[in-house]
């Protein structure tokens, strides 16, 4: 089984690839070996906000369903296809499913997995964390969000982590305002973060996501001042998702080019909301 003699997780057995109606329109990036540089905009009218809403909204509900299945002894393969049918169900694509080859409809990362864990026969066990990533394509938008849950009863300091790391997305959420620079948001998380002795991982962000699921906007979630200083502007739609560690921000990649681990091993938690910015703040647009 796809752990480790001290626990820590190994890759397991992808099943073959699920399939999509051809009813569904897919991204253009499908059957291709990337995207096409986008060289569209992150300021959207209030029409295409509504259509990035629609997503969202189907990839929230996408995400509650495979957090009811989740408890000890079934498999990440399991949970993906959940999310999958859940997401061709409502004639939405699973925007991961051959972004950039990544094979599955679902990321679920456990435990000391930063980010981009790919579905396979992992078994879920007492006390895990995992994160489910989850991304929804209809009417040519994306909505992308993200939640941590907690396998049966965990440790106290993976509870606080998981709880803390919503309490920093909210916190982020809560900095966005029209005119603020970029960099206020990972500013907020950064600091909420450093009072509980966290890493805050770098090198993957938020970003702007609509017409293009990674429109090449860059949303850090640490104090990037004075670099990230463009403003944020009506209209503008992009996601916040922190990882926070118990260690260090350091971070290796499996074999598989996708899995993104703590180097030090240390537990992980993310949580991710795609929101626009209105007059007043922001408005997340990843509520079920
Ligand atoms: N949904 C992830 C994000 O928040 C991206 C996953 S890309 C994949 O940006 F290919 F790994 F699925
Ligand atoms: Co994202
Ligand atoms: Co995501």
């Amino acid at each position: 089984m796809p752990r480790d003699s001290s626990g820590h997780l190994r890759a397991g057995r992808i099943s073959p690839p699920r399939t999509v109606p051809a009813a569904i329109p897919r991204p253009e990036y499908v059957g291709r070996r990337g995207p096409r540089e986008y060289e569209g905009t992150n300021v959207y009218e209030a029409g295409q906000v509504e259509l990035i809403r629609e997503s969202g909204r189907i990839a929230a509900r996408a995400v509650e369903a495979v957090g009811l299945a989740i408890r000890s002894g079934v498999t990440t393969d399991q949970l993906d296809a959940i999310g999958h049918s859940y997401l061709i169900e409502n004639d939405e694509y699973p925007s991961t499913l051959g972004y950039r080859g990544y094979p599955k409809s679902v990321c679920t990362s456990i435990n000391e997995v930063i980010c981009h864990g790919i579905p396979d026969d992992t078994l879920l066990e007492d006390g895990d964390i995992i994160n489910i990533d989850i991304t929804a394509f209809r009417n040519g938008v994306h909505g992308d969000l993200s939640k941590t849950f907690i396998v049966g009863a965990a440790s106290q300091a993976a509870t606080d982590l998981v709880e803390r790391t919503r309490e920093a997305l909210n916190r982020g959420i809560k900095a966005v305002a029209p005119g603020r620079e970029i960099n206020v948001i990972g500013r907020a998380i950064e600091s909420y973060a450093k009072r509980f002795g966290y890493g805050v991982v770098r090198d993957f962000t938020g970003h702007g996501v609509g017409e293009a699921f990674h429109s090449g906007l860059v949303i850090p979630h640490y104090d990037a001042a004075p670099d990230f200083a463009q403003p944020m502007e009506v209209g503008m739609v992009f996601t916040i998702e922190p990882m926070l560690t118990l260690g260090s921000r350091e971070w290796d990649m499996w074999p598989d080019g996708w899995t993104v681990t703590t180097r030090d091993k240390s537990l992980t938690a993310q949580f991710e909301h795609t929101l626009v910015v209105t007059e007043r703040g922001a408005d997340i647009l990843t509520l079920p």
